[in-house]
């Protein structure tokens, strides 16, 4: 017999109302679901398309139950929330996915590279340093990578130390201390797994960073690389969903390193920023196979159609409050341009405010053109900030 879904297909509950949670809502709409989004700020960038909306902190016990009670699915846009809570909910019965056991292992650097460490997954050599240490620092060895178990400190959680010189720019904070992996590149692999254990895999998307500074210039997908590295990649990121027995969407990053090897840096149990990309350029995008995979669907075709090239709208640095969009008409008159704006109330520096894809037929071209689209399209503030206002 066919199959038979109720309408609307799913009531999908949504920790978190930010741009993943919004692009995600979209896809789901057009699956005939819909969607309660869990968020502290009214009006975020994904309650302006859900059609409920619960303004609560991602802690509130009261507000979790409410959103899974009134939801056939509840999945989350980021990883800083409750998990034990989301535990004993799922315990009772309740549909939460990917398993807030799971996200309570990710959650923790610690945990997540230990977790690695038992499955055989490849990833750098890493001790457990609850407290800083520069004689600990000095015995595992420079260059090292200092990072935070949870939450990071000031924003900041990682901290690339690379000589004894630089123990002064240590975080103060319990962590882990990772082996330095000098890379070739930093890649990135989407995985989606159902609860039947069903995989498909995404292209490799190349990460590219600004050179000096720690900050995301630009995706290129598919990556640059070799058949076997990309096949190593994929390889590698389905084995690490799978032994931890992921269902979703997740999002592995990994360093390509100079003798080809593929090294795991970690997992997001989520969609990704790496795979904004899909909805322009693959069959299925990577929110309506988030979608299919925790409801339980089919999984979506993952081929890849066109080349794209991927860049972040950050808030403009000197501009915070409301935004003014410069050279929107301009970027859009360029072929293969797709503008995300995520709605967001107010803007400051390097705030993620929106995306930008574009595709062409020749990868180098797409490039090229987000290369122009990043000298003309500009977040600012409608007043800067070194105006008096009265
Ligand atoms: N072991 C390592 N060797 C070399 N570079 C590293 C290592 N670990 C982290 N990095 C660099 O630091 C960046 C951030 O590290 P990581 O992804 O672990 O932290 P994060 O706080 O989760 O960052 P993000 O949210 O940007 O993904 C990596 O993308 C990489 O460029
Ligand atoms: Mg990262």
């Amino acid at each position: 017999m066919a199959s038979q879904h109720p309408y609307p297909v799913a009531r999908v509950g949504i920790v978190g109302g930010g741009q993943l949670a919004r692009m995600m809502a979209k896809s789901a709409k057009r699956l005939g679901c819909t969607v309660t989004v869990l968020d502290p700020t009214p009006g975020s960038p994904a309650a302006q398309v859900a059609e409920n909306h619960i303004v609560a902190n991602y802690f509130e016990a009261d507000a979790l139950r409410k959103l899974v009670e009134q939801s056939d699915v509840t999945t989350y846009d980021l990883e800083n929330i409750d998990s034990a809570v989301l535990a004993s909910l799922a315990a009772e019965g309740h549909r939460i996915l990917p398993d807030p056991k799971l996200l309570a292992i990710i959650q923790d650097k610690l945990l997540q590279k230990q977790a690695f460490e038992k499955h055989g997954i490849p990833t750098a050599p890493f001790i457990s340093m609850p407290e800083p240490n520069q004689e600990a620092f000095a015995a595992f060895g420079y260059p090292l990578v200092q990072k935070a178990r949870r939450g990071g400190y000031d924003g900041r959680g990682v901290a690339v130390l690379k000589s004894e010189k630089d123990w002064s720019t240590h975080l103060p904070v319990s962590g882990l201390v990772e082996r330095y992996i000098e890379h070739e590149k930093e890649l990135a692999v989407l995985v989606a797994r159902s609860p039947s254990g069903e995989i498909k895999i995404y292209p490799a998307v190349e990460m590219v960073f600004l050179p000096g500074a720690n900050v995301l210039d630009m995706l290129i997908a598919p990556a640059r690389i070799s058949e076997k590295q990309t096949k190593d990649a994929q390889q590698v990121a389905a084995r690490a969903v799978t032994v931890l027995e992921g269902v979703g969407v997740f999002g592995v990053e990994l360093f390509l390193t100079h003798s080809g090897e593929i090294i795991v840096n970690e997992i997001s149990p989520r969609t990704h920023n790496s795979g904004h990309y899909t909805i322009e350029a693959c069959v299925t995008d990577q929110f309506e196979q988030h979608l299919r995979a925790v409801l339980s669907l089919p999984l979506g075709d993952t081929t890849q159609l066109i080349p794209a090239a991927l860049l972040n709208l950050l808030g403009e640095p000197g501009h915070n409050g409301t935004p003014l969009v410069e050279g929107l008409d301009e970027a859009l008159a360029i072929p293969g341009v797709s503008v995300h704006l995520y709605g967001k109330a107010t803007t400051s520096p390097y705030r993620k405010m929106g995306h930008v894809t574009v595709v062409d037929a020749d990868l180098s071209r797409a490039q090229e053109k987000a290369t122009r689209v990043k000298s003309l399209l500009r977040i600012k503030a409608t007043v800067p900030e070194n105006v008096p206002t009265r």
